[in-house]
């Protein structure tokens, strides 16, 4: 009945631990994604979130736990799970010197699928680098970069794509280019994980959003759940609802620091 019930979700992990050394970075994770939706892992610098991707993605071997992903174990079934996913790291992986329709091209023929020329350019025009897409990557914006990065990462109609920090370091208006491409993948019944550290990214995303903190998963729901967690304040006559902003440092003590003491995100 197991593989029944892992066929049926995209994701299933379980009592995922991970050590460096001594630290233990990953301390009993836990979570399932539903298939064709947006999952938002978040987490703090140093979270655990690339560490769990990496083990998703069979580029890390987990300590314990088991993890699945389109119903394929990635421990055992390694090669399944690369056949299902597609990854986009934290960093572009777009080549420079090339043109974009150059570079969605070379991947589509790597994959040997036919007409990568109409391949490029259907992602291309899906993506609105249409008017780019014969120009040297070198000249592109970060959001347009990002953009065929996660363009590039679609060929071949990966069933799960893996976008770790999908916006880091983009401005509002790339960030919005880019957001518009992930609800694109999710719109085509893509199932999308996606870490950031980003609050309203996850806001504006994600189906479901879990914390990663100190190793594990501390708060797992849809936003709306996650305001319910916490009332929302009165003020006067208006009610406000929090952030989840608010609700992210109110879960993980950030804030008040009453657990350890330990403050974050100092200026120095
Ligand atoms: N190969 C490694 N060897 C030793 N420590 C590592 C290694 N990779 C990651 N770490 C440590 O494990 C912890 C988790 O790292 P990870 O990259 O998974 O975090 P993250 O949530 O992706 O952070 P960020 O938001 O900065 O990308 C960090 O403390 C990091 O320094
Ligand atoms: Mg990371």
């Amino acid at each position: 009945m197991t593989a029944q019930t892992i066929a049926g979700l995209a994701m299933r992990v379980q009592g995922l631990e991970k050590s460096y050394g001594k630290l233990e970075v990953l301390r009993g994770v836990d979570f399932d994604v539903a298939p064709g939706s947006i999952f938002a892992l978040l987490g703090s610098n140093g979270a655990g979130k690339t560490t769990t991707v990496r083990i998703l993605a069979t580029l890390l071997k987990a300590d314990a736990g088991t993890a699945s992903v389109n119903g394929f174990d990635v421990a055992t079934q390694p090669a399944n799970v690369r056949e299902s996913i597609s990854l986009t790291g934290q960093f572009a992986a777009v080549d420079e010197i090339l043109s974009g329709r150059e570079n969605l091209a070379l991947v589509a023929r790597l994959r040997h699928l036919k007409d990568p020329g109409a391949i490029a350019d259907d992602l291309l025009r899906r993506f609105s680098l249409s008017e780019a897409g014969a120009r040297r990557v070198s000249t592109y914006s970060g959001g347009m970069r990002r953009r065929l990065d996660i363009a590039m990462s679609l060929i071949g109609n990966s069933p799960v794509i893996f976008l770790d920090e999908p916006t880091a370091g983009l401005d509002p208006e790339a960030r919005i280019e880019v957001w518009d491409a992930v609800k694109e993948l999710a719109g085509h019944g893509t199932t999308v994980l996606l870490t950031t550290q980003y609050l309203d990214e996850a806001e504006q995303l994600a189906d479901r959003i879990a914390i990663l903190h100190q190793g594990r998963i501390i708060v797992n729901g849809t936003l709306n759940e996650l305001k319910q967690l916490f009332p929302p304040a009165k003020v006067e006559y208006v009610e406000k609802q929090p952030t989840l902003e608010e609700i992210f440092l109110a879960v993980i003590g950030g804030d008040k620091s009453d657990a350890t003491g330990t403050t974050t995100g100092g200026q120095g």
